[in-house]
C-alpha cells in the first residue's frame, strides 16, 4: 500500500516536474522568436507586431508560427513573403523542435556560414528562395540527416555546389535554380537516392555534361536542368527514371540523338526538349509514353518524319516547330483526342495535312506555318468550336476556305497569306465575333466582303491585299471601331469609299491602291486622328482633295496619284510632315503652293497638266491672276477696312471699361497643345512642398488637382529665367513636345512661362518613373516579366515614333528607367524632352548643338558620349556573362518566359553594336521585340 503511494507520488512529481520543464521550454521558445525579432529582423510592415512576449500570449498563435498540436512546441516558422529585411536567422534553430524554417520571397541578404548553420542540423524544411543571400554555398555539417527539402532558389549565392550536397540521406528537394552557381553539376548529387525533385536550372555552370549517374534517382519525378549550360549527349540511363513526370532540359546546348531509352519513362507527362542541338530523328519508342501530354522539341536540328505513333499519342500539345523535319503528317495524328496545341511551323513538311484534324480533340492552337503543305485546309479544324488560333501563312494550301469557317466563333487570330486559296470567303468568316486579326493577302480569293463584317466587333486589323476581291466596301465596315489597319490594295473593288469610315478614330494605316474605286474622296476627316497613312492611289477617285486632310495631326503617307482629282492643291495640306507625298497623274490645276514648290516634291506633281509654277521646270509658268470684278473686288476691300476700324476702336476701349475689378494682366505667355481645364492660379498655388512628387536633371514636379477634377503633373523648371540654359531646356522641351501625340510619349497639356517662371503641365502618371519602380523600396517585384516586355516594347515604340515619324526627327539623348514613365495600366511614356534635340533639316545648327553632351547616366550613343565609356557602370550596357545572371532574381520565375527575354536581350545587345552601322533602327527594333512576342508565343486578349 505504502508502496503503492510512494510509486504514485513519484509518478506525480515527475508528471509535475515534465510539465514544468514544458512550460519553460516553451517559454523560453517564445523569448528566442522575440529576441531574434529585435535583434536581427527588420520588419517595416510591422507584420511581426504579435511577436510579443508578455507572459500570457501564446507564440502558437503568432504570425507565421505553427506548434505541435498535442504537446504545443513550436514546429515551423514560416516568414514567407512577409517583406522582412535581415541576415539569416541562424538562432531560431536554437527551438529544438523547429522542424521547418521558410523565409522565401523577402529581403534577407548576406551571407550563410557553415559553423552557426550546423545549429539548425535538426531541421526538416530549409526555404529561403527569392531573397538576396550572396555568397557561397556552405558546406552543410553531416549532422543534417533529417532534411528532406532545401529550397535555396532565386538569390546570388555563387561558386560551386559543396561536396557535402551529397549527403543528405533524407532530401526528397532540391531546388537551386536562378542563382550565380559556377562549376559543373557534379555526379555526387545523384547519390541522394530519396530525390523527387532535383532543380538546378538557370544557373552559369561550367559547360559539362548531364552525369549518367542521373539514371540513379529512381525516384525522381522532376528534373528540371533548362538554362544550364548541359553539352554532350542526352545520357541512355536517363530512360531508368520510371517516376519521372516532368523532364526539361531545355535552352542548353546538348547535341547528338535523342536516346531511344527515352521510351522507359513510363509516367512522363511533359517533355521540354526545345532550344538545343539535338538531331537525328525522334525516337519511335517515344509512341510509348503513354502518359506523355506535352511535347517540346522545337528550336534543335531535327530530322526525319513525324513517327506514327507520336501522331497516335493522346498529347494535348505537339511543338515540332523549327526544325527540319519532312514529309507528311501522319494521318494517325487526326484521331488524338487531347491534342490542343499543334505547332510545326518552320519545318519542310510536305503533302497534304490529315483531313480528320480537329475533328477529335479540341484544338485550340494550329500554327503550320512555312512548310510546303498543299491541298486543303483541314475543314474540321474548328469543329469543337474551340480554335483561336490559325496561322498557315507561307505554304502552298489550295482550294477555297472550308464553308465550317464560319462557324468558327472561337477564333481570334487568323493569317493564311501566301497560299494559293481560291473561291469566295465563307459568309460567316468575315463576322467572327471574336476575330481580331485577319491576314489573307496575296491568294486567289474572290467574291465581296460581307456587309455581316459589323458583327466582328473586335477586329483591328484587315489585311486581304493581293486577292480577286470585287464590288464595293460595305458602309458596315464603320462599326468596327477598332478598326486600326485597312488593307484592301491590289483588288477589284468598285465603288464608292463609305463617307462614314473617317469616324473610324482608330485607323492608321488605310490602303485601298490599284482597285477601281470612285467617288470624292470624304471631306470630313477631322476624327482621324492616328492616321498615319493614306493610300489611295491608282483608282478612279474624283472630285477635289479635301483640305482637311492637312490638319490630321500624325498623317506621314499620302498617295492620291492615279486618280481622277481635280480642283487645287489645297495650301492646308503643306502643313504635313510627309515622308511620303505623291498626287501625280491627276487632274488637278492651279498654282502649286508654296512648300510643295520644290524639286524634291517634282516627281509627286507631275501627270497634272493644269498645274503651274513660277519656278519648278518642267511644269508651266502660271499666267498673274487677273481682277475679274473689279467693283465686288473695291467693295470687298471696303468692307473689309471698315470692320478692321471698328474692331480696332473697339480693342481700344474694352480694357479700359473692363479693367476695374479685374486682377492685373497676367505677365504670363500660355501655350496650349490639348483642351485642358487649364487654370493658371490652380497651379500656381498648388506648387508647394506637399504636392512635390519628384526632382529631376530640369527641374522639380509636383502633383496638381485641377478645379475640374483633372490631376495633372506640373514641371517647375530649375533656375532663373535669365539663365540661357533654362531658357534652352525650356524651348526644347516645348518644342519637342507640343507637336506630339503618341500613347508612349509623355503629353505635355501646356506651358506657361513668365518673368520669373516656366513651367509645363504634363498628364499625369499614376505608377511614377520606371526607374523608381524597378529601384525604389517597392522593388522589381511589381514587374513581372510579361509587364516588363510590355514596357520595353511601348518605350522602344514611343522612340521609334520620335525617330521616324516626327519631322523634323526627334532625339532624346538622355534615355534611362528614370524618364519612362508609367501610366496606371503600366503602360509606357517617354518623358523628360529636356536633352532633345530636334534633327532639323537645315543644317544650319549643325552638329555644334549635338555636342553639348548634358544629362546623366542612361543611354547615349558612345560616338556622342565620347567621354563617358559605356561598358560596365549603371547602364548595363557592357555586358555579357550568361543570361541567368543578369536577369532580375526579383522577378516572379513563373512569369518569366527565358527564350524570350534572351531574345530581347539580343535585340538590346544588337543596339549596343560597337559600330553604329550594326544598330538597328529604333523601328527595326520595335519590329524584332514584336516578332519575337508573335513567334514565341501568342497573346490572346
Ligand atoms: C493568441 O492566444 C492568446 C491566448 O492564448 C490570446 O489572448 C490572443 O488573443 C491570441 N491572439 C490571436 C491573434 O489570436
Ligand atoms: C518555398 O517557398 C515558396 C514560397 O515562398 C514556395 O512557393 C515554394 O514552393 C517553396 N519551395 C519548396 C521546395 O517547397
Ligand atoms: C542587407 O540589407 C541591409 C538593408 O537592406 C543593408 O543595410 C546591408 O548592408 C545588407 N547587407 C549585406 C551584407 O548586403
Ligand atoms: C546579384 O548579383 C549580381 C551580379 O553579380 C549583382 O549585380 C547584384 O547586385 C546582386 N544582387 C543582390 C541582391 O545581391
Ligand atoms: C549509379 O550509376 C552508375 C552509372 O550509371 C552505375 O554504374 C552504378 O552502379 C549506379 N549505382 C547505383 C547504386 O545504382
Amino acid at each position: 500500500m505504502k508502496n503503492l503511494k510512494q510509486k504514485t507520488f513519484t509518478f506525480l512529481f515527475f508528471l509535475l516536474l515534465h510539465c514544468f520543464t514544458l512550460a519553460l521550454c516553451l517559454r523560453g521558445d517564445s523569448e528566442i522568436l522575440v529576441r531574434v525579432k529585435n535583434a536581427r529582423l527588420d520588419d517595416p510592415n510591422g507584420s511581426l507586431n504579435d511577436w510579443v512576449s508578455n507572459g500570457e500570449s501564446n507564440s502558437c498563435n503568432w504570425t507565421g508560427v505553427t506548434c505541435d498540436s498535442q504537446n504545443h512546441s513550436i514546429i515551423s516558422i514560416d516568414l514567407s513573403g512577409l517583406a522582412i529585411y535581415g541576415g539569416f536567422p541562424y538562432d531560431f534553430c536554437r527551438i529544438r523542435t523547429l522542424q521547418n524554417l521558410s523565409l522565401g520571397n523577402s529581403f534577407f541578404n548576406g551571407t550563410l556560414s557553415s559553423q552557426p548553420l550546423s545549429l539548425c542540423s535538426h531541421l526538416r524544411l530549409l526555404n529561403l528562395t527569392l531573397n538576396y543571400f550572396a555568397g557561397e554555398v556552405p558546406e552543410f555539417s553531416p549532422d543534417f540527416t533529417e532534411l528532406e527539402v532545401l529550397d535555396l532558389s532565386a538569390n546570388n549565392f555563387t561558386g560551386n555546389i559543396p561536396v557535402s550536397f551529397g549527403r543528405f540521406q533524407a532530401l526528397r528537394v532540391l531546388s537551386l535554380s536562378n542563382n550565380l552557381l559556377s562549376g559543373s553539376i557534379p555526379s555526387f548529387l545523384c547519390n541522394l537516392s530519396e530525390l523527387t525533385s532535383f532543380d538546378l536550372a538557370y544557373n552559369p555552370f561550367k559547360p559539362g555534361p548531364l552525369p549518367p549517374e542521373i539514371g540513379n534517382l529512381t525516384k525522381l519525378e522532376i528534373l528540371f536542368l533548362a538554362g544550364s549550360h548541359l553539352v554532350g549527349h542526352i545520357p541512355d540511363s536517363i530512360g531508368k527514371l520510371v517516376a519521372l513526370k516532368n523532364l526539361d532540359l531545355s535552352s542548353n546546348s546538348l547535341s547528338g540523338e535523342i536516346p531511344s531509352s527515352i521510351g522507359g519513362l513510363k509516367r512522363v507527362e511533359q517533355l521540354e526538349l526545345y532550344d538545343n542541338q539535338l538531331s537525328g530523328g525522334l525516337p519511335e519508342s517515344i509512341g510509348n509514353l503513354s502518359s506523355l501530354l506535352r511535347i517540346d522539341v522545337s528550336q534543335n536540328i531535327l530530322t526525319g518524319k513525324l513517327p506514327e505513333k507520336i501522331a497516335a499519342m493522346p498529347l494535348d500539345s505537339l511543338n515540332l516547330n523549327d526544325n527540319f523535319f519532312e514529309g507528311e503528317v501522319p494521318e494517325v495524328l487526326a484521331s488524338n483526342a487531347y491534342l490542343q496545341q499543334l505547332k510545326l511551323f518552320n519545318n519542310s513538311f510536305s503533302g497534304r495535312l490529315p483531313e480528320n484534324l480537329g475533328n477529335n480533340s479540341d484544338l485550340l492552337e494550329f500554327d503550320v506555318s512555312t512548310n510546303n503543305f498543299n491541298g486543303e485546309l483541314p475543314k474540321y479544324l474548328c469543329e469543337r468550336k474551340k480554335l483561336q488560333i490559325l496561322i498557315a501563312f507561307n505554304n502552298r494550301f489550295s482550294g477555297s476556305l472550308p464553308e465550317s469557317y464560319g462557324e468558327c466563333d472561337s477564333l481570334n487570330y487568323v493569317r493564311i497569306k501566301n497560299n494559293q486559296l481560291s473561291g469566295e470567303v465563307p459568309d460567316g468568316f468575315w463576322s467572327l465575333s471574336q476575330l481580331s486579326f485577319l491576314e489573307m493577302q496575296d491568294n486567289r480569293l474572290e467574291g465581296s466582303v460581307s456587309p455581316s463584317i459589323s458583327r466582328a466587333r473586335g477586329l483591328t486589323t484587315i489585311l486581304i491585299s493581293g486577292n480577286e476581291f470585287t464590288g464595293g466596301i460595305p458602309a458596315n465596315i464603320c462599326e468596327l471601331h477598332n478598326l486600326s489597319v485597312i488593307d484592301v490594295s491590289g483588288n477589284h473593288f468598285s465603288g464608292e469609299l463609305p463617307t462614314c469610315i473617317t469616324g473610324l478614330k482608330k485607323l492608321l494605316n488605310l490602303r485601298m491602291q490599284d482597285n477601281s474605286f470612285s467617288g470624292e474622296i470624304p471631306s470630313s476627316v477631322d476624327s482621324w486622328t492616328e492616321l498615319n497613312e493614306l493610300n489611295l492611289s491608282r483608282n478612279r477617285f474624283f472630285g477635289t482633295i479635301p483640305p482637311g486632310l492637312g490638319d490630321l495631326p500624325v498623317l506621314k503617307y499620302l498617295d492620291l496619284s492615279g486618280n481622277s482629282l481635280t480642283g487645287e492643291i489645297p495650301a492646308e495640306i503643306t502643313k504635313l510632315k510627309l515622308n511620303l507625298f505623291n498626287v501625280s497623274n491627276n487632274k488637278l490645276y492651279g498654282k502649286v503652293p508654296l512648300g510643295f514648290d520644290s524639286e524634291l516634291y517634282l516627281s509627286s506633281l507631275l501627270g497634272n497638266p493644269g498645274l503651274c509654277s513660277p519656278y519648278l521646270k518642267p511644269l508651266p509658268r502660271c499666267s498673274s491672276p487677273r481682277p475679274r470684278h473689279n467693283t465686288w473686288y473695291l467693295a470687298v476691300v471696303l468692307t473689309l477696312c471698315v470692320v478692321l476700324l471698328l474692331g480696332s476702336l473697339f480693342w481700344f476701349f474694352k480694357p479700359k471699361y473692363l479693367a476695374f475689378g479685374r486682377k492685373p494682366k497676367r505677365a504670363w505667355k500660355v501655350v496650349s497643345f490639348q483642351r485642358v481645364g487649364l487654370i493658371e492660379e490652380d497651379i500656381l498655388l498648388s506648387l508647394k512642398e506637399d504636392n512635390l512628387i519628384g526632382a529631376g536633371g530640369t527641374g522639380r514636379v509636383y502633383k496638381v488637382k485641377l478645379t475640374t477634377g483633372e490631376i495633372v503633373a506640373v514641371k517647375r523648371l530649375w533656375g532663373d529665367t535669365q539663365n540661357p540654359d533654362s531658357k534652352v531646356v525650356f524651348k526644347s522641351e516645348v518644342e519637342s513636345l507640343g507637336r506630339i501625340r503618341h500613347r508612349n510619349v509623355l503629353r505635355l497639356l501646356s506651358s506657361c512661362s513668365g518673368d520669373d517662371r516656366r513651367i509645363l503641365v504634363f498628364e499625369y502618371m499614376e505608377n511614377g518613373s520606371l526607374g523608381d519602380v524597378l529601384h525604389g523600396e517597392k522593388g522589381g517585384g511589381l514587374l513581372d516579366w510579361p509587364r516588363r516586355f510590355t514596357i520595353a516594347l511601348g518605350a522602344a515604340q514611343g522612340l521609334a515614333y520620335l525617330h521616324h515619324d516626327c519631322s523634323p526627327a526627334i532625339v532624346h539623348r538622355d534615355v534611362k528607367s528614370n524618364n519612362i514613365l508609367l501610366d496606371e495600366e503600366w503602360m509606357p511614356r517617354v518623358a523628360d524632352f529636356g536633352l532633345a534635340k530636334t534633327l532639323k533639316r537645315d543644317v544650319g545648327e549643325g552638329p555644334g548643338a549635338m555636342s553639348r553632351v548634358a544629362g546623366s547616366c542612361g543611354y547615349i550613343a558612345p560616338e556622342i558620349a565620347l567621354s563617358p565609356p559605356a561598358e560596365g557602370s549603371d547602364n548595363g550596357i557592357g555586358c555579357c556573362g550568361d543570361l541567368d545572371q543578369l536577369i532580375d532574381p526579383r522577378m516572379d520565375p513563373s512569369s518569366s518566359n527565358y527564350e524570350e527575354i534572351e531574345k530581347v536581350l539580343d535585340v538590346a545587345l544588337l543596339c549596343t553594336s560597337a559600330f553604329p552601322i550594326n544598330r538597328p533602327s529604333m523601328r527595326k527594333v520595335v519590329e524584332l521585340l514584336k516578332d519575337n512576342k508573335l513567334s514565341s508565343k501568342i497573346i490572346l486578349q
